[in-house]
């Protein structure tokens, strides 16, 4: 069985080929001009997704070797995301689907990070505690299989990869934010500045905009202007905040382990990729005796290999879906119902 995989819901357009239970093609190509802007403007976005969808796809198609009358199922995003940029991908996937009369698999963004870790040849294994760390959300979820995912807890306010964006942004690092302070932190003491962990009402959930507003407060008090920071104190800084949100994410994934059981833990999206986040995690699964899957690089940012692997295991688990399927631009449609037995 051949599937392809659709991405756009950003400032990443990405086309991935499965054959079977392998993948063969994940092209994924950035939208770095942003950068030049300090964050990702929508209109910009969606016009590069349309210059660069139809190039990607031949080339996915050509690195996987295969002709387009072989594939067998069209997945694509359809949310949460920028609305432009889904339209994207969604209607080049509808109609592909359309004209080659096969199965159109509209996929939800968050579920192709929940299952990231089936790419990797380490596995998880169900149930797992998810905790999705990316750009917009922070969750933590029991998988229990392919079609049932409760959500424990989620962010009250910014997400984890916001605030890294936000507080780099603060700090005069550019964009995205991540990367950048993952790299000062490098050089930083992280004991330096204790920036508190929020506590919220469901004991789960997270809540970052308040560690944004610690650093703020510090730097106003400490340096008045942020560009008359020193760079090692900068440094410092980047350190002590990451920990901090390392932090946050640990004591929840901990607090969940204490009251449930799983076999697996996984660790997904874009903040993943931050190399203290993933030791930090992996102190924890050392700890408990748990199997620990952190997809690699290349399938925590967004790619459309998780979406043409989250397509497959819908389209096994028998879903179908019609071509009058709409994008959907955040959680509130979130379809996590739809997989509840
Ligand atoms: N090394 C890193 N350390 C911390 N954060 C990182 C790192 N690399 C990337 N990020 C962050 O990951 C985020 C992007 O992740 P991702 O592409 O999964 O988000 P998104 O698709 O925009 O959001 P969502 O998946 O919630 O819709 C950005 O906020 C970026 O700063
Ligand atoms: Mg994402």
């Amino acid at each position: 069985m051949i599937t392809l995989g659709i991405e756009s819901s950003c400032d990443e357009t990405s086309v991935a080929v499965i054959v079977d239970n392998e993948l063969k093609a994940n092209l994924i190509s950035s939208q770095d001009f942003h950068k030049n802007f300090g964050g990702v403007i929508p209109e910009l976005s969606s016009r590069a997704h349309l210059q660069i969808i139809v190039p990607l796809y031949k080339n996915a198609l050509n690195l996987a070797g295969i002709e387009q009358s072989q594939i067998d199922v069209v997945g694509a995003t359809a949310g949460p995301g920028l609305i432009g940029s889904l339209l994207v991908g969604l209607n080049f996937a509808k109609g592909l689907s359309f004209s080659m009369k096969k199965p159109f698999i509209p996929v939800n963004h968050l579920e192709g990070h929940i299952f990231s870790g089936f790419l990797m040849e380490e596995k998880p294994e169900f149930p797992y505690l998810c905790v999705v760390v990316s750009g917009g959300h922070s969750l933590l979820l029991s998988v229990k299989s392919f079609t049932e995912i409760r959500m424990l807890g989620t962010t009250v306010d910014d997400a984890a990869g916001e605030a890294f964006d936000k507080v780099a942004k603060l700090l005069g690092f550019g964009y995205p934010g991540g990367p950048l302070i993952q790299k000062a932190a490098e050089n930083g003491d992280e004991t330096k500045i204790d920036f508190p962990v929020a506590q919220c009402k469901n004991e789960f959930d997270f809540s970052f905009s308040g560690l944004k507003t610690s650093v703020l407060r510090y730097v106003q008090k400490n340096y008045g202007d942020p560009r008359s920071i020193p760079e090692n104190e900068r440094n410092d800084i980047a350190a002590s905040f990451q920990r901090a949100v390392a932090n946050a994410l640990t004591s929840k994934a901990k607090k969940v382990l204490r009251r449930q059981r799983f076999k697996a833990m996984s660790v997904v999206g874009g903040v993943a990729a931050n190399t203290y986040i993933r030791k930090s995690f992996e102190e924890i699964a050392a700890k408990e005796n748990l199997k620990l899957v952190v997809p690699k690089l290349e399938f925590c940012g967004d790619n459309g290999a998780m979406i043409a692997f989250r397509a497959k295991t819908l389209y096994e688990a028998g879903r179908k879906f019609s071509l009058d399927y709409q994008a959907f631009p955040s959680m509130k449609k979130l379809n996590f119902d739809f997989m509840k037995k």
